[in-house]
């Protein structure tokens, strides 16, 4: 988890310094790249050759020792950090957070950073229960800051109580959870394979002419784009549609709904998440003309037939895949999803009415319904395609994880 991380690790002035030197060589042997900054009171009792030697990069005390005349350190280290840890945190380290000081290299860091910051303090037990100390902590607490405690024992002043620096272990565990959770906030896809159908099909009447429908793809693009950024593996497969693919995706365009049929097939097995949003044709010409029929009497039949119903299929040979189907819709939205959803045998079904101001074919907009085998599981007003795709994902992505019943 903490692989390939910037962590800055601040050590301040007291006695639980040398447990700082454990817990930046577990971080660096775990992979993190970990940059040290000292105050000078931290350096009375570890010394920088020590960190250097373990982190395998200069260690900072001084603002205005800048030894890359290209950056500012203290900005340049503050921008690049995912973490800074405080380990061991004194009450004045603590006190200057607080008030905003910015006196050495470490204060002007912590400034200057947007990263999220833990705490593990360090000290007495009665400074660190003295109310200035106390309201210090909930103020930092307030504005994000986070804390490892310290435990409760003997402290190197001769006191027993609470004020013993989390043990390295202890805090390297929490910076690993820490990460943890993160990317699971952020990228709460990673690690699945999406399949995303989008667009309508073609299908061809003669070399001229084809049946189609007012699909432009913008959902269902909308969707891959939404799983690309919640940390999936996604493959579009895109039937046509006027607008550029994301970026980051793999893409199989395709015509007709035979060809998407196939292409759906084909890649079903490696795929965790499907999502249908394609306006397939239901119909197709039985057989379509080699060369452009001419004009000729008053009327002209044309014979279709049924095109395979590529959901209903997926639905049929699904083993462990999580399937969500699209249903648009001019009336009766419920009874025709909900009739959708089981004959198709899908897991979702999300439910547009196509008539509806803001809805449906072509719009920059949708204002869908979501649907499991008990019903409607939420409403989504008119909002961005875009951001119906990161909601819709985000429901299964907790249901995958089983935190949405
Ligand atoms: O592309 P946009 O312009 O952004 O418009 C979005 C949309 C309106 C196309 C989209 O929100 C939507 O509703 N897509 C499904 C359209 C559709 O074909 O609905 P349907 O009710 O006819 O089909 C139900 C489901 O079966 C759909 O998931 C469809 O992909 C699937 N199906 C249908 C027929 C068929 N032969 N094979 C299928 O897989």
């Amino acid at each position: 988890m903490v692989k390939g991380k910037t962590i800055i690790v601040g050590i301040t002035g007291g006695i639980a310094a040398y447990k700082a030197i454990a817990l930046c060589s577990k971080l660096a042997q775990s992979g993190a790249e970990v940059h040290v900054i000292m105050t000078k009171s931290a350096a009375k009792f570890v010394t920088e050759l020590t960190l250097q030697t373990i982190t395998r990069h200069p260690v900072y005390t001084d603002t205005f020792d800048e030894r890359d005349p290209s950056v500012v350190s203290h900005i340049d280290l503050a921008d690049r950090a995912d973490l800074v840890v405080i380990a061991p945190a004194t009450a004045n380290a603590i006190a200057k957070m607080t008030y905003g000081l910015a006196d050495d290299m470490l204060s002007t860091t912590l400034l200057a950073t947007t990263a999220p910051i833990v705490v593990a303090p360090a000290m007495n037990v009665h400074m660190y229960e003295h109310p200035t100390v106390v309201a210090n902590m909930e103020t930092l607490r307030k504005r994000g800051v986070m804390f490892v405690e310290p435990g409760f024992g003997q402290l190197a002043c001769g006191y027993v109580g609470k004020g013993r620096l989390a043990e390295p272990e202890e805090i390297f565990a929490w910076i690993e959870s820490f990460f943890a959770r993160r990317g699971r906030r952020n990228e709460p896809l990673k690690g699945r394979s999406v399949l995303v159908t989008a667009g309508g099909t073609i299908e061809r009447i003669d070399p001229v002419r084809y049946i189609t429908n007012d699909s432009s793809g913008k959902m269902g693009f909308a969707i891959a784009e939404a799983a690309h950024a919640m940390g999936a593996r996604v493959h579009l497969i895109a039937a046509n549609a006027a607008i550029d693919p994301p970026s980051g995706i793999q893409v199989t365009r395709v015509v007709s709904a035979q060809d998407m049929f196939d292409a759906v097939m084909r890649h079903m097995a490696e795929s965790d998440i499907i999502v249908k949003a394609a306006a397939v044709a239901d119909y197709r010409p039985v057989q379509a003309a080699l060369r452009k029929i001419k004009k000729s009497g008053g009327e002209l039949t044309l014979h279709l037939e049924k095109t395979p119903d590529i959901l209903q299929e997926v639905g049929a040979r699904k083993t462990t895949q999580y399937v969500i189907g699209f249903a648009a819709e001019t009336d009766n939205l419920e009874q025709y999803a909900m009739d959708k959803l089981r004959r198709k045998n899908c897991d979702l079904l999300v439910a547009n009415d196509v008539t509806a101001e803001g809805a449906g074919f072509g719009k920059d907009t949708n204002i869908v319904q979501i649907y499991d085998r008990n019903g409607l599981v939420e409403t989504l007003p008119q909002m961005a395609k875009s951001e119906v795709a990161f909601r819709l994902l985000q429901f299964v992505a907790g249901r995958l994880a089983g935190e949405t019943d």
